[in-house]
């Protein structure tokens, strides 16, 4: 098996609200871009990378990002969707598994990448999402005044990175794109264009993933001495 990362920073981070996207935002002097490229670095079981770069940003990525296992640097596209499918058109020969990976997600683990890669290594299934289950009460408001309450039992939240079948993957993100399809992940895309379904793993609660300002100061505290 040779894996290979697909990092996407291409987002434009508007509830951010900040001047610049969220991969150049630094959490403790770390771009979250770079935090990024160091966890793929650090997981042995991915052999390269590739990063879908904000509209225009592409020589500042590669900049920042001198790594040995960087295959590439493309520009993303309007939607998330669409950059995970650039970057998949971009893929070289020579990998068949693919983790997907969201550069806002600043404190995912390389133990996490290993454990999205096991279903694929040991033959079980054609892709692993990590899953979170819903602390929270959960409510419905589809129009004012109505709110009702959701049963969270089987509920959970999805996080990345998430891996796939490279093939599988591919062919899914081709279908929904040719059918309009939007998918919210990758997980999704598989099951929106009926294929084969993803397998759900243990998450780690603490791989948040940073939205709006405060994230940032959730993140800082959540970072160990080392990190
Ligand atoms: N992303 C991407 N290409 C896009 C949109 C999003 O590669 N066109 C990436 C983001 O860089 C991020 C991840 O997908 O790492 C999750 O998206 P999100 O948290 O929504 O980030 P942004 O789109 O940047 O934020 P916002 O929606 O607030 O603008
Ligand atoms: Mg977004």
């Amino acid at each position: 098996m040779r894996a290979i990362a697909i990092l996407l920073a291409a987002g434009r981070g508007e509830r951010m609200g900040a001047i610049e996207p969220k991969a150049f935002l630094q959490l403790r002097g770390i771009t979250l871009l770079e935090r990024a490229v160091r966890t793929v670095e650090e997981s042995p079981g991915i052999d390269g990378f590739l990063v879908a770069a904000p509209a225009d940003a592409e020589d500042r990525v590669r900049e920042l990002v001198r790594s040995p296992k960087l295959v590439g640097v493309l520009a993303g596209g309007e939607t998330r969707q669409e950059s995970v499918r650039r970057a998949l058109a971009a893929v070289p020969e020579g990998f068949d598994v693919v983790v997907c990976h969201d550069v806002a997600r600043p404190l995912a683990r390389p133990v996490l990448f290993a454990e999205v890669m096991r279903p694929l290594r040991e033959g079980w299934s054609d892709g692993a999402v990590p899953v979170v289950p819903i602390v929270d009460s959960v409510k419905r408001l589809p129009e004012p005044g109505r709110m009702t309450s959701v049963p969270r039992d089987d509920l959970y939240v999805a996080q990345t990175p998430q891996a796939f079948r490279l093939g599988i993957l591919r062919a899914a993100h081709e279908w929904i794109a040719e059918n309009g399809i939007s998918a919210s992940d990758d997980a999704e895309a598989l099951e929106r264009s009926e294929g084969s379904l993803a397998e759900p793993v243990p998450g780690d609660p603490s791989n948040i993933k940073i939205t709006r300002p405060e994230d940032l100061e959730v993140a800082e505290a959540l970072l160990g001495a080392d990190d």
